[in-house]
């Protein structure tokens, strides 16, 4: 038996805080994957153990072999290799993300100082909203280096432009390749210049009308969802996108995903987490790419961080008073 088990034979583990419809999503999804024990944390007692009980009594059915823990004690998340805080208040009809800020900013500084005391080595991925401004509480609370710690929304936000492309046209979706960057709200930037459907640019198969009402339609993704359902917001969608971010990670696929990342100049922006190209794995964000835009997606970009530096700045001034 070599003395270092190579990666492959080390079953990862992942802490989920939060257990709500999203966390527990993205449990069950780690698990019957296949990619890491979870272990699931709430702040409500019996909450996340009753969870954990129930999609144990699927694994038989499920086939597959990862545990699943249910706790309301931080130590219980000891040294996992990724940490997703999905922790917060979902949105409700009329409430935007950024109004979150005034209970979840509170949340997410809680949660990442108590995670991060447990696994100083983890990766950190931020689901909680408003997105990218949690990103960068969760960041300064936890004072991670800027490449072991992402927002996860531009994948989802993808996923959704690829979805309405993919119905559009009447394409599998695994045809459709999508790109949205920037904030994870009303100022997200899609780009249709970096959309494609087997590699054929989305221009050359839709009108500019059409584009755009897809982009519209993306753009207000999670808001439409929240006016269907009532009570709270998409969770499967956001589920899958934070699973495929983990998984990128712990199976070092090196891969390029949109992310909220730390930018330090690229776009002209700095010291801000906004969504852009990253390139994840085993060590966390790898690389940042920063992508050719029109003067307008420029122009949009600059609008995203304004918008994220008005709610960090709401934020600290929430904690503070
Ligand atoms: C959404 O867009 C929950 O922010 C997430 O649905």
């Amino acid at each position: 038996m070599p003395d270092i088990l190579p990666p492959a034979c080390y079953a990862h583990r992942v802490a989920v805080i939060g257990a709500g419809k999203v966390g527990s999503t993205l449990a069950q999804r780690l698990a019957e994957r296949g990619i890491a024990h979870v272990v699931l944390l709430d702040v409500i007692e019996g909450l996340p153990q009753g969870i954990a009980l129930d999609l144990m009594q699927a694994r038989g059915l499920q086939a597959h072999d990862r545990d699943i823990i249910g706790t309301n004690d931080y130590k219980d998340t000891a040294n996992a290799d990724v940490v997703v805080i999905t922790a917060g208040r979902p949105r409700t009809p009329g409430i935007d993300r950024d109004e979150l800020v005034k209970t979840n900013a509170e949340i997410i500084v809680e949660a990442s100082k108590k995670a991060i005391e447990y696994s100083p080595n983890a990766f950190f991925i931020i689901v909680t909203n408003p997105l990218d401004a949690m990103t960068y509480l969760a960041w300064e609370t936890t004072q991670l280096p800027r490449d072991r710690i992402v927002g996860m929304a531009g994948v989802l936000d993808s996923a959704r432009l690829q979805a309405f492309i993919a119905m559009e046209l009447g394409v599998p979706f695994r045809d459709v390749r999508a790109t949205v960057i920037g904030n994870h709200g009303k100022a997200m930037v899609p780009l249709p210049k970096y959309c494609t459907v087997n590699g054929i640019p989305l221009t050359d198969l839709l009108d500019r009308a059409t584009i755009d009402r897809l982009v519209e339609r993306t753009r207000n993704g999670g808001t439409e969802i929240v006016n269907l359902m009532k009570r709270g917001g998409a969770y499967f969608a956001p589920a899958s996108a934070a699973c495929n971010m983990v998984e990128a990670a712990i199976r070092d696929r090196h891969c390029w995903l949109p992310g909220s990342v730390y930018l330090q100049g690229r776009y002209g922006i700095d010291d801000l987490f906004l969504g852009t190209l990253c390139r994840l794995g085993c060590r966390g964000v790898e690389d940042i790419m920063e992508l050719q835009l029109t003067d307008s997606e420029a122009e949009q970009m600059q609008a995203a961080a304004t918008l994220v530096r008005e709610t960090i700045a709401r934020a600290k001034q929430l904690l503070n008073s």
